[in-house]
């Protein structure tokens, strides 16, 4: 039996009222975690049995940890920052830090809603309908509806604004890039989307997948990681993918040709690695009117800096380079290295380097 306690539970609306008012109430220092603070509101009804699995696994992910949290600037401490970097802020929609004294990280609140049991599978806060900053639909996310409501762009690049604010997609665009939306498209140019845009579930088909024997709480279910750098070498979670490619033995599978134009067909991250590398200093070679110089991803802007160090002004940026500066930042900051999404990851990427560089990557397979 899955949970000991739906027997003597069942017809428990009175408690899940009372329960929901005790929502975290849990007393914890800013990254400092009781199994007791975590647990408490769903303690209240489930067993320390039922709870202890996820519990084990979440403590070995990074939800536990607040981002930055010994920083007084920490997202868990600004107004504009806490619905996502926040427990509290996510569960009971606060949007002061003013009413959130003792902010919370990702803990099961964050992502399992008291309201939502018996409703929808794994009574996630959100399921299946989800609209990404730039007004997209995601009709069926299923279960990857309550991550993607986080791990999201946080940019609207319908809005023309964005150009002259010359906003950077935030450190978290995977749910953009696995829909294929959500960057500074050039243009004429016609954009494909992988497979994996369709997989049920969304991220958590590949995240929350069962670990690999040996590998328990280290990746795969509320650890949220598909690979872990071990102390004893990477572990990378297989499981995610054999159900539907049979023979993978690593996420490294071989690209189908030469992205990057480097004369060798690497592997598909090492491909996306490499044409980043390309974009990267094909952008460099042209600021400040190709004198040269460096670009960042700084307080949610791409600056642009000249050799001597000074910020050139975004009206002074042209836009096909802020363009590529977006969409150099939106494939590195999604962090799979073109598996989310490899068409989108690639397109984006071979097509910014063309619409600067007015020649297609040199050498490179183009998709
Ligand atoms: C008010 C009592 C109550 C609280 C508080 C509560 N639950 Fe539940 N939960 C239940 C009952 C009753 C069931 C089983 C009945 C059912 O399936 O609807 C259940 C079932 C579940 C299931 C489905 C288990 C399965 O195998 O199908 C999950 C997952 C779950 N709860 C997670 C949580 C989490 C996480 C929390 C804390 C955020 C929590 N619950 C808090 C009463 C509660
Ligand atoms: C980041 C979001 C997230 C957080 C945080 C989270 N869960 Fe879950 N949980 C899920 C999702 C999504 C599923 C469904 C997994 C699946 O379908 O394979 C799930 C499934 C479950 C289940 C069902 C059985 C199982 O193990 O798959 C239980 C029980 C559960 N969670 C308890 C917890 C507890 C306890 C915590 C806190 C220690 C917690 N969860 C934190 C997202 C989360
Ligand atoms: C309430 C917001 C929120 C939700 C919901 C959420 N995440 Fe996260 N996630 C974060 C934040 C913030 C971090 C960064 C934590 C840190 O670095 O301390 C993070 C980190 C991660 C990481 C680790 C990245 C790394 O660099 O190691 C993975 C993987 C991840 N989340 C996957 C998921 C999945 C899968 C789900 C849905 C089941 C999910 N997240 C739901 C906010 C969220
Ligand atoms: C829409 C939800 C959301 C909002 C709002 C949000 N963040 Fe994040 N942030 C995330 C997620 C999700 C991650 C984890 C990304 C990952 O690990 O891939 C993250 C990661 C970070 C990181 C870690 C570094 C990185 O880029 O991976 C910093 C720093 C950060 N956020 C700062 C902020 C600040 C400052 C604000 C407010 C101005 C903010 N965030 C608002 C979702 C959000
Ligand atoms: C097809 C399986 C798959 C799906 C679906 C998927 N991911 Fe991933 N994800 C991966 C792989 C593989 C990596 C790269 C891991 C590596 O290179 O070690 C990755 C990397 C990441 C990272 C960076 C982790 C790190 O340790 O740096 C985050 C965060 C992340 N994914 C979140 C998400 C979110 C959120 C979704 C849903 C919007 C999602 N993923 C959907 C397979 C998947
Ligand atoms: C739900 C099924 C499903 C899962 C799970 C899944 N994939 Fe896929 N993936 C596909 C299908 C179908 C294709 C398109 C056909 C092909 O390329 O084999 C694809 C395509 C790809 C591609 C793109 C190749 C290209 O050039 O377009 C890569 C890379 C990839 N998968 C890697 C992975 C990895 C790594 C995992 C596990 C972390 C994974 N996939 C999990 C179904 C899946």
């Amino acid at each position: 039996m899955k949970n000991p306690l739906r027997l003597s539970l069942a017809g428990g609306i009175a408690i899940l009222v009372a329960a929901g008012s005790l929502l975290l109430h849990a007393e914890a220092g800013a990254a400092e975690f009781a199994r007791e603070a975590v647990l408490k509101p769903c303690s209240t009804c489930h067993s320390d049995r039922f709870l202890s699995g996820p519990y084990e696994e979440w403590k070995n992910s990074t939800h536990k940890d607040l981002v930055n949290a010994d920083d007084p600037r920490s997202p868990a401490r600004r107004d504009v920052c806490v619905s996502c970097h926040t427990a509290q802020g996510f569960a009971e929609g606060k949007t002061k830090t003013a009413e959130i004294p003792n902010p919370l990280p990702q803990t099961c609140v964050a992502c399992h809603s008291i309201e939502n049991h018996g409703k929808v599978p794994a009574y996630v806060r959100l399921y299946g309908r989800i609209t990404l900053p730039d007004k997209v639909t995601i009709a069926n996310a299923g279960t990857g509806a309550v991550c993607m409501a986080c791990h999201n762009s946080r940019r609207d690049v319908t809005d023309d604004d964005i150009y002259k604010d010359q906003g950077a997609p935030h450190g978290s665009p995977q749910a953009d890039m696995l829909k294929g939306s959500g960057a500074l498209e050039v243009a004429g140019y016609r954009y494909a989307n992988s497979v994996h845009t369709t997989i049920e579930n969304g991220c958590v088909t590949c995240h929350m997948a069962q670990p690999l024997a040996g590998a328990e709480k280290v990746v795969g279910s509320h650890t949220f990681k598909v690979s872990s750098k071990a102390p004893n070498g990477e572990i990378q979670n297989t499981n995610a993918c054999v159900g539907c490619h049979r023979k993978v033995e690593a996420f490294n599978r071989p690209a189908v040709g030469d992205f990057d134009g480097d004369k060798a067909i690497e592997s598909v991250q090492d491909e996306v690695k490499g044409l980043l590398e390309v974009v990267k200093k094909a952008v460099e070679e042209r600021i400040d009117g190709g004198k040269g110089g460096t670009f960042a991803d700084s307080h949610g802007k791409v600056v642009f800096k000249g050799k001597d160090g000074k910020n050139i002004k975004p009206e002074s940026v042209p836009k096909a380079q802020y363009i590529a500066g977006y969409n150099y930042f939106f494939v590195l900051n999604d962090k799979s290295n073109g598996i989310h999404n490899t068409s989108y990851a690639v397109q984006l990427l071979q097509s910014s380097y063309q619409n600067l560089a007015g020649k297609p990557v040199p050498n490179a397979y183009i998709r």
